[in-house]
């Protein structure tokens, strides 16, 4: 077995503030209120956060370093299919497209809120089905991002979930590290 640090703090903080505030304003909060609008402004201003720790922060938090190329993504359905043990110490290719669509579905949520509350386009109904249709698409994505979080984490035996707590990869040692 051996440890790697990966995920900073930030990332960690990120990640699991995301989580309680999407979840407070998707099934919790009335979203009539105030407090709904003022968690959608929070979850706005922690994304906008994570797109700049994406330019300048740690290797593994950075877009460049987890930016799947067409390829990477072939060989890690192909690791899948074919049971091949290979792991990466950052993001999967396929995480890492999942983090892009979820990042850029939580901006578009926030912006088709903002606009419901905005002179130009309060009442407009299909500014409210955009919303709605976001939020659901979010909601299908993070239920697929679940999924593929614990299926990833038998496949190569490394605790992802554990990992995002802690900030450490416990790697076994039959398995190879891509990166
Ligand atoms: C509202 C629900 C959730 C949202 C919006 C969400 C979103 C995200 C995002 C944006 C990232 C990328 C982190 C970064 O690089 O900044 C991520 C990674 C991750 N999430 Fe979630 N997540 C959610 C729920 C969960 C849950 C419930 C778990 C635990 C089972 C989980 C486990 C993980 C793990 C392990 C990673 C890192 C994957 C890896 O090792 O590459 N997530 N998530
Ligand atoms: C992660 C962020 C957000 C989530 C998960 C979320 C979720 C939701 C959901 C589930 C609804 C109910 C849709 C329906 O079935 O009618 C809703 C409605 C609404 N949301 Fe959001 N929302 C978010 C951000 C925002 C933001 C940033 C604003 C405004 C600043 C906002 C303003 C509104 C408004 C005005 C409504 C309609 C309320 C009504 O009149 O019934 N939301 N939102």
């Amino acid at each position: 077995m051996t440890q790697h640090k990966v995920w900073d703090p930030f990332v960690r903080l990120f990640h699991w503030s995301l989580v309680g505030l999407f979840t407070a304003n998707a099934l919790i909060v009335d979203d009539d209120s105030r407090v709904h609008e003022w968690i959608g402004y929070a979850v706005a201003a922690l994304v906008a956060l994570r797109i700049l720790w994406g330019l300048v922060g740690p290797r593994h938090a950075r877009f460049a370093a987890f930016a799947p190329k067409q390829s990477d993504v072939i060989e890690q359905i192909t690791d899948i299919a074919t049971r091949r043990r290979r792991t990466y110490l950052g993001h999967t290719p396929l995480g890492a497209l999942m983090i892009f669509n979820l990042i850029l579905t939580m901006l578009a949520i926030c912006a088709s809120g903002y606009m419901m509350t905005s002179d130009a386009f309060w009442g407009v109904e299909w500014v409210e089905e955009v919303h709605e249709i976001l939020v659901t698409w979010a909601e299908i994505s993070i239920l697929a991002h679940i999924v593929a979080v614990l299926y990833e984490s038998h496949r190569t035996g490394i605790n992802l979930p554990r990992a995002m707590v802690t900030g450490t990869k416990r790697v076994p040692d039959d398995i190879r590290i891509v990166e």
